[in-house]
């Protein structure tokens, strides 16, 4: 996966505080990050989402770290982003977060939440730290109906 290069040409899908998703080909997302990195940032976050998703919690399939362009049109339009750069390549989620559905939530979103709260046992049972756990960070995907954590940024592999 070392030697994929993804241009980037489309808008984003949504960021948080630290990253900015892009869509890239067909049910993948590319992973970039807005600020500086501090050491590798992005590779750790990376083997952690690898290392849960091979725990079998449900997170989205991680693909790999990849080299990253960004074509005219994103470029253009962000102030400090770096042209080339690395970026984490993993499975597309369809749907919104636990957040934006809380306002209109029906009668299942309890067991949602109740379902996360197992991916997160399970994911401490396996040595984790969990880092943001708002349910910000988390999304129903509409392809499978399950909810999803994602964004490992903040967390830690204890073992
Ligand atoms: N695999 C994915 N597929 C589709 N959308 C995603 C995926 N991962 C994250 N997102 C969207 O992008 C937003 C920002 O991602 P996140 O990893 O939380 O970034 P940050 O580290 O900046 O908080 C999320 O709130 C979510 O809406
Ligand atoms: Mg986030």
């Amino acid at each position: 996966m070392a030697d994929l290069k993804i241009a980037i040409k489309n808008p984003s899908l949504d960021e948080g505080c630290r990253g900015i998703i892009f869509p890239a080909g067909d049910d993948l997302v590319v992973k970039i990050l807005k600020r500086e990195e501090r050491g590798d940032q992005l590779v750790d976050e990376y083997n952690i989402q690898k290392e849960l998703y091979l725990g079998k919690v449900r997170v989205p399939e991680p693909k790999g770290i990849v080299d990253v362009f960004l074509e005219d049109y994103v470029f253009n339009k962000s102030l400090f982003l770096k042209r080339d750069q690395k970026g984490i390549l993993m499975q597309r989620l369809y749907g919104d977060t636990l957040e934006e559905i809380y306002h209109n939530r029906d009668e299942k979103f309890g067991a949602y939440i109740a379902d996360c709260r197992e991916q997160v046992d399970l994911a401490r049972s396996l040595g984790f730290r969990p880092g943001d756990l708002g349910i910000h960070n988390a999304i129903l995907n509409q392809k499978d109906g399950k909810a999803y954590l994602t964004d490992f940024s903040e967390w830690e592999n204890t073992r």
